[in-house]
């Protein structure tokens, strides 16, 4: 039976960003075209690296990892060493990838990729900066009606920023790539903080992990383990948010998410507020709604899935 979801990965890597793609891998009921590299958490030479290396620790040294952007398109890179450590998935010891990066740039293949497939069939799943993304929609500006939705983890409304007070890092990075893709009429759904920061590990949560005693789930607690201890002592919380695993996670049981369509406006005029996902949650503006906002999770069937697909691997 051909796969119901067929889509593109693009990513940091990143602790949560690795647990995102394995779950991706494990789930028959998607197909990962290929998956492209941003420069985010980490620069690119790691995330490019790191993406690698989950793909091989989930047994798919055949997937097809692209490079992308080295940075954003217009503000100076902004990483992330002070949560994801200075590998960008500190943790576990996971060996150096021997699968081949792809010559192919990464912004060439999502539009080839666009180009080529039956239009309305290949959806984008962003997991950091949107740089790629915004890229290939000005180099390609016909990819915007061939995609089928972007579902993408960035923003923060009720919840804040986690960056700045009115940003989360994701669209801080490359606010500029932010505002090309939200004004690109293609359908977003984004898994933005109020949602993320209710998915949050716990000890119960990691042991389950850790239970399943195979190499997958050993590394997975080791990175969460990793991950968590800088978010528990910053929110002071048992655990910490695992963000981008609920983008895939939305693919397999979008009931797991209530949210509302909205628009969304990105903040980048303002050096106080840049990258700011201004969301019209009650309509008050004329603006059109151009993106599904989710606002909550049920975060025991999030975790429940993630253990059950990861087992598989
Ligand atoms: C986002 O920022 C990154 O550090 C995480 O991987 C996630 O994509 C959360 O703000
Ligand atoms: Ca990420």
């Amino acid at each position: 039976m051909p796969a119901q979801h067929r889509i593109i990965i693009d990513t940091d890597p990143g602790q949560d960003d690795a647990v995102a793609i394995l779950l991706a891998l494990a789930s028959p009921e998607i197909e990962v075209l290929g998956i492209t590299a941003v420069a985010g958490n980490v620069p690119l030479a790691l995330t490019e690296k790191n993406a690698r290396k989950v793909c091989e620790l989930a047994g798919r040294p055949d997937m097809k990892v692209f490079a992308g952007a080295i940075r954003p398109l217009v503000r100076k890179l902004e990483t992330a060493e002070y949560v994801h450590g200075k590998t960008g998935l500190d943790g576990p010891e996971l060996p150096e990838p021997t699968m081949p990066l792809q010559d192919q740039h990464a912004v060439d293949f999502i539009i080839k990729t666009l180009m080529k497939e039956k239009q309305g069939t290949v959806t984008l799943c962003p997991l950091g900066a949107l740089t790629n993304i915004a890229l290939a929609l000005i180099r390609e500006p016909r990819i915007a009606s061939r995609v089928k939705e972007i579902v993408l983890m960035g923003g923060g409304f009720f919840e804040g920023g986690n960056v700045t007070p009115a940003a989360e890092f994701n669209i801080y990075v490359d606010p500029h790539a932010a505002d090309v893709v939200f004004r690109s009429r293609i359908p977003i759904v984004m898994m933005p903080l109020d949602v993320t920061h209710k998915a949050l590990t716990s000890p119960a949560r990691l042991a389950a992990f850790r239970k399943m005693g195979s190499r997958v789930g050993i590394a997975t607690a080791e990175m969460l383990e990793f991950f968590e201890r800088f978010d528990g002592e910053k929110y002071g919380t048992d655990g910490g948010p695992l963000h981008d695993p609920c983008v895939i996670a939305y693919l397999l049981k979008p009931n797991l998410f209530k949210g509302r369509k909205v628009n969304v406006a990105i903040e980048i005029g303002s050096e106080l507020t840049m990258g700011m996902t201004v969301v019209d949650w009650w309509g008050v503006t004329k603006r059109p709604k151009n993106a599904t906002v989710m606002r909550d999770i049920d975060a025991d069937g999030f975790f429940a899935l993630l253990v059950e697909r990861l087992g598989r691997l």
